[in-house]
């Protein structure tokens, strides 16, 4: 069975809940996508239900951007899996690079979290990837291998898992990694995905990092790439909706 394209929305903080609701709106009235295209926003937290309630009946799922390892307590600020999926989620990205330079998200750390999402029902978004440095020193085969190692448990499954690699370098910054890096890349985690796991050729793997309707039929054609994660380029229907379209 082919692995459907993804398309997700990480709209970072960003977003108040008039903007945030009109773009929703926005989408569920057209997010661009046929048939064979799954459409996700992943607002900040406090938009959660407003755009919930603006997706309603739509085509277009709704993520967090991070969870909690626990399922309730004493934990001052965070959100847990099971408030996202209580709130109308059904994904959640964990481990995206500004987590793990801005809150020191370990490999270990990324792994409890995507357990206790997918304990509530969330598909997790595990995200890896290099940072200039490590690719100039030729690290970045290596550097992307342990992050996938620590980061995604022994038993993900495609249902329950899905991985994006973004090159730090690439992320915001309007410089996309190109169309034969990223397919060595996505075959090198297909490989790692596959010699582990029992259902690793069925995962999806996104591509994130200035994706934008301009170079996204390229990226989208690339052997192995299932769709993007995208951040600016969510922020505008417009664009984003485009991005949608060019999966085909
Ligand atoms: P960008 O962000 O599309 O703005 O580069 C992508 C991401 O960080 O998910």
């Amino acid at each position: 069975m082919g692995r459907r394209k993804l398309i997700a929305g990480n709209w970072k903080m960003n977003g108040l809940r008039a903007d945030g609701t009109a773009l929703a709106g926005a989408l569920a009235a057209d997010s661009g996508a046929g048939s064979d295209v799954d459409v996700l926003v992943c607002p900040p937290a406090t938009l959660l239900a407003p755009v919930a309630d603006a997706l309603a009946g739509s085509r277009v799922a709704l993520g967090g951007q991070d969870c909690h390892a626990k399922a309730s307590g004493a934990h001052t600020g965070d959100v847990s899996a099971a408030m996202l999926a209580d709130a109308g989620c059904a994904y959640v990205i964990l481990g995206h690079s500004e987590r793990r330079q801005d809150h020191g998200e370990t490999d270990a750390g990324v792994r409890a979290k995507a357990a206790a999402a997918r304990a509530a029902g969330l598909v997790a978004i595990v995200c890896v990837g290099e940072t200039e440095a490590e690719r100039m020193a030729g690290r970045h085969l290596e550097v992307v291998a342990a992050q996938i190692a620590g980061s995604v448990a022994d038993d993900a499954t495609a249902a329950d898992t899905v991985v994006a690699y973004e090159p730090v370098w690439a992320i915001g910054t309007g410089r996309t990694a190109t169309s034969d890096d990223i397919a060595a890349m996505h075959a090198h985690i297909r490989a790692l995905l596959a010699r582990r796991l029992a259902s690793g050729g069925d995962i999806r793997i996104l591509y994130g990092g200035s994706v934008k309707p301009g170079n996204a039929a390229e990226i989208m054609a690339v052997a192995d790439v299932d769709g993007a994660l995208v951040g600016g380029a969510s922020l505008k229907a417009e664009d984003f909706r485009a991005i949608v379209r060019s999966c085909g």
